[in-house]
């Protein structure tokens, strides 16, 4: 069989026949040159045709692809620094696989809601394609970090009995002939398999009914979170900025091209890892934010103006720690002689692309744990498995969850989450 040559593959192949295999994504033509945009998944190439230089029904075929018909072309590699990417093919033969309808998505002038509603097309374009080949890339460096240092892959449950980060936001699910809930988190599960892994992580879909309409919120997303036994505060937020730091700079590695694409300012990508991350205390951060202006009441969750003072200000990734316990989950621990701070901190990305990591370091003692799920109304039952954590062998662990979509769109520097995700769910979507 013929083997297949994949776009990204093309500079090694400078002067060859290659056979490539894909879809159409634009045509254009001179009279007797046309020229076809050639996609596979992996890249863009122009292949050009010349009237005489290949059989007549070949020039004919092509005269007549609409766009996204599915094609094999064969040709030669040349090397071209004026063609985007730097390679050009001068096509010999052209195979029909499948004549494509007239596409719905033009090349311009749609609204998101229309290409939102499209999303199983508008995923094959030269701006998304890049982002979800970066969004793998973020993925397999979180995978790769981890393992390389030792971490277990382990999954938590996504049907689940009780919450992890409050009530209010529960998806319910019937479930037999009682209800269960879509997981917000699975940190319970592995603070319970890091007592008996040492340290752990997952990579799943976690679930929050809010209503908020921001560009920073899924009602589906991703998180990768770590949960570590014997890891104090300062241990986990030296893995946090290890991990982040390891992301960005893969994907500023490996990504290049896709960042080109999305005309993402690298330079400035760079510089925000480039340094040590800032760090600030909860009473800071609102200090902070009274001189810029901005009155936020203690207590209060930092608003999408706030962080962004916050990434004008540091101008890197910023750690948010000493935060009130009213503000926050059950789960963390209290700050020792002073039991109205937890041991949490959020880290706030630069650009205004919000938080992207919430963790802390887990409450150690059982009684000070029955008093929290006391103090937050939740009721002893669904908790008493976590509870046994306290019981049997209990030891100081810390852990963390990032958000994919998030960690995406600021790698991207894309607005919204919405295109950081293959199909995102939102308050108003749900289809595709
Ligand atoms: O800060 P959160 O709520 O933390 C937790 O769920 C912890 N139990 C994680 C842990 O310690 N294992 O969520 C973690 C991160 C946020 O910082 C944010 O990046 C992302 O998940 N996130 C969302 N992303 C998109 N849409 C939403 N609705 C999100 N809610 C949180
Ligand atoms: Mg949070």
């Amino acid at each position: 069989m013929e083997e297949q040559t994949y776009i990204e593959d093309i500079g090694g192949k400078v002067g060859q026949g290659v056979l490539l295999c894909g879809w159409l994504y634009n045509r254009r033509s001179s009279g007797k040159i046309q020229f076809l945009l050639i996609r596979d998944g992996t890249g863009i190439i122009q292949g050009v045709l010349g009237e005489g230089e290949v059989p007549q029904e070949i020039f004919t075929l092509a005269a007549g692809l609409t766009q996204e018909s599915s094609i094999k072309v064969r040709g030669t590699v040349r090397e071209d620094p004026r063609a985007p990417g730097g390679y050009e093919l001068t096509i010999s033969d052209l195979e029909l696989v499948h004549l494509a309808e007239e596409y719905p998505i033009a090349k311009k002038g749609h609204g998101v809601g229309f290409l939102m509603d499209h999303r199983h097309l508008w995923v094959r374009s030269s701006r998304q394609v890049p982002i979800l080949r970066i969004r793998h890339e973020v993925l397999q460096a979180i995978r790769d970090f981890f393992h390389s240092r030792g971490f277990i892959a382990t999954e938590s449950p996504i049907l689940t009995p009780a919450a992890v980060e409050g009530t209010t936001t529960l998806f319910e699910v019937d479930y037999f002939d009682d209800k269960a809930y879509l997981t917000q988190s699975g940190q319970l599960y592995l603070e319970a398999t890091a007592m008996a892994l040492g340290r752990v992580y997952w990579i799943g879909p976690t679930f929050r009914a809010e209503r908020s309409k921001t560009r920073k919120h899924l009602t589906e997303f991703w998180m990768a979170e770590a949960e570590m036994a014997y890891y104090d505060h300062e241990d986990n937020l030296r893995l946090q900025e290890e991990l982040v730091r390891y992301v960005v700079e893969r994907a500023l590695d490996r990504r290049r091209p896709e960042l080109g694409q999305l005309e993402r300012d690298v330079k400035l990508l760079e510089s925000e890892v480039e340094g040590p991350f800032a760090r600030i205390t909860y009473a800071e951060s609102l200090e902070l934010l009274r001189e810029a202006g901005r009155e936020i009441a203690w207590g209060a969750d930092l608003g999408a103006p706030e962080e962004e003072i916050l990434g004008d200000h540091f101008k890197r990734p910023v750690f948010i720690e000493a935060l009130p316990a009213e503000m926050k989950a059950f789960y963390m621990e209290p700050m020792p002689g002073n039991p109205k701070l937890v041991l949490a901190a959020d880290l706030i990305a630069p650009e205004g692309y919000g938080e992207l990591i919430g963790g802390s370091q887990r409450v150690t003692d059982g009684e000070v744990l029955q008093k929290k799920l006391e103090q937050f109304n939740l009721p002893r039952e669904p908790y008493e498995w976590y509870l046994d954590l306290r019981r049997y062998g209990s030891v100081p662990h810390s852990g963390f969850g990032l958000g994919i979509e998030r960690t995406v769109a600021w790698i991207c520097g894309i607005k919204h989450v919405r295109e950081a995700i293959p199909f995102p769910r939102q308050l108003y979507r749900l289809t595709p």
